[in-house]
C-alpha cells in the first residue's frame, strides 16, 4: 500500500478519535500578513502530536499557502470535489500520521457553488472527514463577505494580530464584525517581544471591545508567539517551525497555543443542531 493510501486510511478510520464531533476552528486577521497560515500549520502539527486527527484547509491563498508551508504538492483542491471532478480522498494530502492538508481556493471561488445538486453530493463526499476531531481553516484577511461566511460558519474564531497599530485596528474592526453573529472570539498575538507585551494588546482591543460591543460578547486570549527570525527563514527553506526548530521560543509559544484550544471544551452554539464537518459546510454552502 502507497503512503498515501496508507495516510487516507487511517482518515477514514473511526478509532483513535478523541472527541464527539470535528471543531471546525477558522484561522483570520483584519490586517494580511501577521501570521495566520504560519500559526495555522503549526497548530494543525502541534494538535496532530498531541493525538488528535487534524485537518487544515486553506480559503486563501495568501503569501505562504499551506501546501508551500509543508512542502507538499496538491495537485487537486476542494473546488475539484464541488466540480465533481475528484472525490475527496482524492485530492487530500497526508502530512504526518494524524495529520492531512485540505487543498482549499479562495473563499469567492468556493462560494460560487450554490447549486443544490453539487452542495448535496459535495456533503455526501465531505463524511470522509467526519472523523476529524479539528478541521482548523486558514481564511484569508480582512472583513471581506466571501470570509465572514467561512467565520459564521466555523465553530470556533481566532483572530490573529501582530503588535504594529495598524494590525491592532483592523483586528478591532474584524473583532467588532464578527460579533454580529457570534459572542466569542478567541485572540493570538503573534511576534511579539515577549508574552507581555500581547497581554498589553489583548488589554487594549478588549477594553474597546467591552465599551463598544454587546456585553454577551467574550473576547479571549487563546495565547502570544514570540518574534524570531528562524521562523520567517524556515518558510522559506520549506521546514515547518515546530517539527525542525521545536525548541526556539515561537514553537514553545505555539505548542502552548495548542495545549489551551486542545483543552478547551468545545464552544457550539447552542442553537445549531448540525455539528461537525457535515453541519459546517452546510452552512458554508447554503449562505447561512
Ligand atoms: N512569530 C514569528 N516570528 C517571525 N516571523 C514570523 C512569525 N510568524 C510569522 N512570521 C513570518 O511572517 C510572514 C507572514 O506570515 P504568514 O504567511 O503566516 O502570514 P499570513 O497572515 O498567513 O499572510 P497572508 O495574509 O498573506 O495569508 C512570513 O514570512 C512568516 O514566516
Ligand atoms: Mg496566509
Amino acid at each position: 500500500m502507497s503512503t498515501q493510501a496508507k495516510g487516507l486510511e487511517a482518515l477514514v478510520k473511526e478509532e483513535g478519535r478523541r472527541g464527539d464531533s470535528t471543531r471546525v476552528v477558522a484561522i483570520t486577521s483584519g490586517k494580511g500578513g501577521v501570521g495566520k497560515s504560519t500559526l495555522a500549520a503549526n497548530l494543525a502539527y502541534e494538535l496532530s502530536g498531541m493525538g488528535f486527527k487534524v485537518g487544515i484547509m486553506d480559503a486563501d491563498i495568501g503569501l505562504a499557502n499551506l501546501d508551500v508551508i509543508f512542502n507538499v504538492r496538491a495537485e487537486k483542491n476542494i473546488l475539484h470535489v464541488l466540480k465533481g471532478e475528484a472525490g475527496f480522498r482524492e485530492i487530500v494530502v497526508p502530512i504526518e500520521p494524524n495529520l492531512w492538508l485540505i487543498p482549499g481556493e479562495s473563499g469567492d471561488e468556493i462560494l460560487k457553488f450554490s447549486d443544490a445538486t453539487i452542495v448535496s453530493r459535495f456533503l455526501d463526499e465531505a463524511q470522509a472527514l467526519e472523523n476529524l476531531d479539528f478541521l482548523l481553516i486558514d481564511t484569508g484577511a480582512g472583513i471581506g463577505e466571501s470570509i465572514q461566511m467561512f467565520l459564521r460558519a466555523a465553530d470556533e474564531v481566532v483572530v490573529v494580530t501582530v503588535p504594529d497599530p495598524a494590525a491592532i485596528t483592523d483586528a478591532y474592526a474584524m473583532i467588532k464584525v464578527i460579533s454580529k453573529s457570534r459572542d466569542h472570539v478567541y485572540l493570538v498575538v503573534n511576534q511579539v517581544k515577549n508574552a507581555r507585551e500581547g497581554e498589553k494588546i489583548f488589554e487594549t482591543i478588549e477594553r474597546v471591545a467591552r465599551s463598544n460591543i454587546d456585553s454577551a460578547f467574550k473576547l479571549e486570549l487563546l495565547g502570544t508567539v514570540r518574534e524570531d527570525a528562524y521562523v520567517a527563514r524556515s518558510v522559506k527553506q520549506r521546514a515547518l517551525v515546530c517539527k525542525e526548530l521545536a525548541n526556539i521560543a515561537p514553537a514553545g509559544d505555539i505548542r502552548a497555543v495548542a495545549r489551551s484550544l486542545g483543552g478547551k471544551k468545545e464552544r457550539k452554539m447552542l442553537d445549531r443542531e448540525q455539528s461537525g464537518i457535515g453541519g459546517f459546510f452546510k452552512r458554508l454552502l447554503g449562505g447561512l
